[in-house]
Order: structure tokens, then sequence, then C-alpha cells
């Protein structure tokens, strides 16, 4: 990095001991893969926007925004762990990529009542097969009039559940969820308003699940306790998928504050984000993330708009492994290698994991061996090329992360 400022959507940013993005990244903010129609990504996406017909859906955002967007207006502390440099991308101290699409919720609830948006969004983060630095949610939030909400949403559901019929009961779901002292009410709302609305947000995504689901009979949701800065109460729902709890969306009842500097102080609301990716790879049975970003026609070909079909996979390249074994520096965050080893290797790293490790007797340093898997999604990959990035990366680590190769 010699450079003193970073350029992104033709707009350019001054660094500061804050920058950590890194041209691999920046890369893929052109990329906009919830745009391509016959992308798994865009099609799951479009099938969940099916089930909010009247919500506005922006979904063309630049991935730039301020801290202030992404973090102060939704009521994240000053020191809340989110922010840190080790798990966010930061063009400088004021101006980061988006690490969810909560960023744009006020600006877009000053214009309207029901809301959808989609992007991508970035967060530093291991390497594996289900964890990868730039992925899509799509964000939804309705909002009432707190007088009559009660009524509103009366009326809402037995609408909804009549046009609904017995696809409303396809689905087995369980909430043992209740507003207990960790999960609060906030003290600026009207108790039964607030259970309307936390009504109307489970009944809402309950059906858009279904939907997303009506070919499989046996899918099982269920809802559990959670917490955001920007919603209380807050809730998580998960699906059981191959025997686990998959989370695929977070929601709740949104902060007053924020309705209040949106300029709808006697509005009440809700608000949702989920991970398309998570949805994506269910439903389509994708085995790993980084085949969303695969340009390989065998994948790409595969797909039609607005249709579910599982995925066929096609002949794996050969992978070719290599390790790396360093002594640690005192500050050593495991993101910050991973993001080297990205950086010089980009999607051709499959996987990066920890093999061993141990404390030297006397000096007490930490001795630390990386297992990097190497293969690419889309052609042969040749030893001499391998080598010669593996060779590129120890001299990375060693000049950005000042350790000592061993
Ligand atoms: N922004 C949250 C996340 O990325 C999800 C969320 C959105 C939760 C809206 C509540 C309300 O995890």
């Amino acid at each position: 990095i010699t450079t003193e400022t970073i350029t992104v959507g033709g707009q350019t940013y001054t660094k500061d001991a804050f920058s950590n993005v890194t041209p691999t990244i920046l890369e893929k903010t052109t990329r906009q893969l919830h745009l391509i129609p016959t992308h798994p990504v865009a099609i799951i996406k479009d099938l969940i926007a099916s089930t909010f017909p009247d919500f506005k859906h922006y979904d063309t955002f630049s991935p730039v925004v301020t801290t202030k967007e992404n973090f102060d207006d939704l009521c994240f502390a000053a020191d809340h762990p989110g922010r840190a440099v080790t798990d966010t991308y930061y063009l400088n101290e004021k101006v980061m990529l988006r690490t969810h699409t909560s960023a744009h919720q006020l600006k877009v609830m000053t214009e309207s009542d029901k809301i959808l948006v989609t992007a991508d969004v970035y967060r530093r983060d291991e390497i594996d097969a289900s964890h990868y630095p730039v992925f899509h949610q799509m964000e939804g939030a309705q909002l009432f009039d707190a007088k009559t909400a009660v009524e509103d949403i009366k009326a809402l559901i037995t609408r909804d559940l009549a046009a609904a019929g017995a696809a409303s009961k396809a689905i087995q779901t369980t909430d043992t969820t209740v507003i207990t002292p960790e999960n609060p009410k906030q003290a600026a709302h009207d108790e039964a308003a607030m259970l309307a609305v936390a009504d109307h947000l489970k009944h809402s995504l309950n059906l858009m699940i279904r939907r997303l689901f009506s070919h499989e009979k046996d899918l099982q949701v269920r809802w559990i306790d959670a917490t955001f800065p920007f919603t209380s109460p807050s809730w998580e729902m998960e699906i059981l998928y191959q025997g686990k709890w998959l989370e695929v969306l977070g929601c709740g009842v949104i902060q007053q504050d924020i309705l209040k500097n949106a300029g709808k102080p006697d509005k009440i609301g809700w608000a949702f984000g989920l991970g398309l990716e998570r949805l994506a790879l269910v439903l389509f049975g994708i085995p790993d993330i980084r085949l969303f970003w695969s340009q390989d026609e065998r994948f790409l070909k595969q797909f039609e708009p607005s249709k579910i079909q599982k995925f066929k996979p096609f002949s794996k390249y050969p992978a070719c492994i290599k390790d790396i074994s360093f002594w640690t520096p005192e500050k050593f965050h495991e993101n910050n290698f991973c993001e080297i080893v990205r950086d010089v290797a980009g999607d051709i790293v499959e996987d990066v994991h920890l093999i061993d490790e141990f404390t030297h007797p006397k000096t007490k340093k930490r001795s630390v061996c990386y297992r990097i898997n190497y293969r690419s999604m889309d052609r042969n990959v040749t030893n001499a090329e391998i080598n010669e990035l593996q060779e590129k990366l120890r001299e990375e680590v060693v000049q950005r992360m000042k350790v000592d190769l061993r």
C-alpha cells in the first residue's frame, strides 16, 4: 500500500491509519451479483421481494457509507466490537464499506413506510466454504401509525391468512420467545402496539419463508431471542438444515430514536435483515459460498430467473496445499493474516486453517502453522504458479505483519 488515496466508484478518499480495504475487496464492489437476473443471489432476492409486493425496493446504493450511517445512526455504542478494524473494511476513519444493509435504514425510512434494500455487504472474516468477506443482504421495514397499529395490523393479518389459505399451515414454526427484561419493550412504546408490530413481523416473515420453501413440506423454522443496537425487542429466525439450526435473518421492533431521526416520531415499525447467500445455499444446494463468485459458465448457465433448481456439481479442479509457519507478533489477529492471503491469492484460496501452534517454553514466543488450500473454481492451477503465490505471501506476511517466518 503506497498511494495516499483510494478511489471507489469514481470517488476519491484520503487514507489514514484506519484504511484497510484491499484491491481484491474493492474489485468485488463492481460485481453486483444481486443485479444479474440469472444469478442465484438475484433469484432469491426477486422471490423474496415478490412476497412484499407493495414495498419500495432499493438495490443500487453504493457500498461506500459513512461510519455515522453504518453505526451511529443505528445506535451502536462508541465501543461496539463491530467497529473494530479487524472486522470492518475502512476507506478511512469516517468512510467504510457497509457491513449491513441497515446502513440505509434511516435514509429510506424518511422516504417510505414499506421498504426493501438489497445490497452487497462487507465483513473481514476467516476463509472457508461458508465464509466470504462479501455477501448480500436484504433489509425490510414496515412502519405503522402508532395510534392505530393494533387495529390496522389485525386487519392485515386476517387478510393475509385468508389469501394464503392452506399454505400458511404447511410449515411448522416454533416460537418460545416472550418479552423479557433481557429483550425488552422500549419505554417509548405502548405495549399493545409493540406486541401487534412483533406479531406482524413474525407473521410476514413466516409467510415469506413458507413461500420460499413451498416445495419442502417438512421445513422447520424457529424463533429465538437476539440483540441488535437498532431494534428492541429483537429476534432471529433459524431453519433446520442438515440437522443443524441455521440463522437466516435478524429482526425486531425499530428503536424509536431512529424513527424520530427519520422525521416519523408518530410511527412504530419493524425491520429485518437477511442473508441471501445462506438461503441460496440451502435452496439451490450450493456446497461452497465461493461458487457465487465463479465466472465459470458451468455455474452461471445453470439457472433461470425466478426459478429454484438444484445445483448440478461439476468436477472440481485439483487442489494444491501449502503450509506457512511463523512466530506471531504481539498483536496478532487471524483476520489480518487471512486478509493478506486473500489479497495475494484472491479466490484461488479455498480454505485457510491453523494446523499447529505451540509456545516456546523459554522465550514464551508463540508459533503458528497455517495450511492453505489453493484451488481454482474455474481452471487448473499449476504448482509453479502456486509456489510463486506462496513465495509472495511469505514476503507480504513478513512485511505487513512484521513476523519471523520459521
Ligand atoms: N443488520 C442486522 C445484521 O446484519 C440484521 C437486522 C436488520 C436486524 C434489521 C434487525 C433489524 O445482522
